[in-house]
């Protein structure tokens, strides 16, 4: 019988996180995804460093007297040496405290991403929607980022991370509803009608915002926060709870409420709302979405609020991981296809 081929489609999704950068493609029925930590960690030079990197083919490049260990090698190292690793973005934009920032995010893109399927692939990358709550420059992260992927041989294009989620996720909809990506530096909104945005914004307060307010709260330190937080909090507990599951669960609340109003007052801002005749669904993604009862917290939350639309089901993405890169893809399938 001859064997199947599945072939890789033209077109990628990218997502451009301050914790993770991910990129997917489509083989056969499946998407595939390739995922690396957005981080580094600087180490001393020398020729035996040198040679044992690459003996054991760790990713690093050379700079000046300093060799940097990039991508998810770099959390080990930083394990290893117990140090932090530095990271290229901060509050989802290139960061402008790393002035070693970009060679890195260059690295990591180009294992992340690999080499397009011929020249002028597209390629939709995240950016973040415009800052509610912060003074910074899109453009010129947006630009920094196209550079890059145009010179590794793409044609790159622009997606806004809350519009990426509605794209994964609501198909069903027709890409009509609220996406709302819960990540590490910033917290992206967008509600769409048709696959149009009505409004897009972002907010700074996020994973690394709860890890920095807990090790605050009891002097810890917050990677230290972050670890308990991936590994075991528990949004449904209620009783036992350690003095970092308390402080977690506290900022939880406070994020969530945030969130919530600050899409309320940004609905009450817009100039023209859309007249929708079906209740709207939302949905929630992104790492800080992840532990167990996030869901019920958000929808806790949201009663509680007098929100001014109708407002359906709410649910949780299918991958929270991966519905930005999965949303990015979606719109690269569709322009290669009508290319
Ligand atoms: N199981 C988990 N429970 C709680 N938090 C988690 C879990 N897994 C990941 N996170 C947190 O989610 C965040 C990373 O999520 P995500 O990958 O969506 O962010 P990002 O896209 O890299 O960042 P951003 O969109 O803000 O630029 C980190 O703060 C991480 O600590
Ligand atoms: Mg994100």
């Amino acid at each position: 019988m001859a064997k199947r081929v599945s072939t890789v489609q033209k077109g990628k999704g990218l997502d451009v996180g301050t914790a993770f950068i991910c990129c997917a493609e489509k083989k056969g029925d499946d998407i595939i995804f390739r995922t690396q930590r957005d981080a580094f960690f600087d180490i001393e030079h020398t020729d035996f460093t040198k040679q044992m990197l690459t003996k054991t083919k760790v990713n690093y490049i050379e700079r000046g007297d300093k060799l940097y260990v990039v991508g998810d090698e770099a959390i080990k190292f930083a394990n290893i040496f117990s140090k932090e690793t530095r990271r290229p973005l901060s509050q989802g934009i290139v960061s402008p405290q790393e002035k070693e920032a970009l060679p890195m995010v260059e690295v990591i893109l180009k294992m992340v991403v690999g080499k397009p399927k011929y020249q002028g692939e597209i390629i939709y990358y995240s950016i973040p929607g415009e800052p509610l709550d912060a003074d910074f420059n899109l453009v010129y992260h947006q630009n920094i980022f196209a550079g890059f992927l145009k010179k590794m041989g793409y044609q790159p294009k622009t997606i806004q991370e809350g519009l990426a989620v509605i794209f994964s996720e609501l198909a069903d909809e027709d890409f009509t509803g609220i996406g709302i990506s819960f990540g590490a530096g910033m917290v992206n909104t967008c509600l769409a009608c048709m696959s149009v945005p009505v409004f897009s914004f972002s907010l700074t307060k996020a994973g690394d915002w709860i890890d920095q307010q807990v090790a605050k709260a009891l002097a810890e330190t917050a990677s230290r926060v972050c670890v308990t937080k991936e590994a075991v909090l528990d949004l449904t507990k209620e009783k036992g709870l350690t003095k970092i599951e308390t402080a977690l669960s506290i900022y939880y609340n406070n994020l969530i409420e945030y969130v919530v109003e600050n899409i309320k007052e940004e609905f009450e801002r817009t100039k023209n709302p859309p007249q929708l005749d079906k209740p709207i669904p939302i949905v929630l993604s992104g790492g800080t979405a992840c532990p167990k009862g996030f869901i019920e917290r958000f929808k806790e939350v949201f009663k509680k609020v007098d929100f001014p639309l109708k407002v359906g089901k709410v649910k949780m993405a299918t991958e929270p991981l991966y519905s930005v890169a999965k949303g990015a893809l979606v719109a690269a399938l569709s322009d290669e296809e009508n290319k």
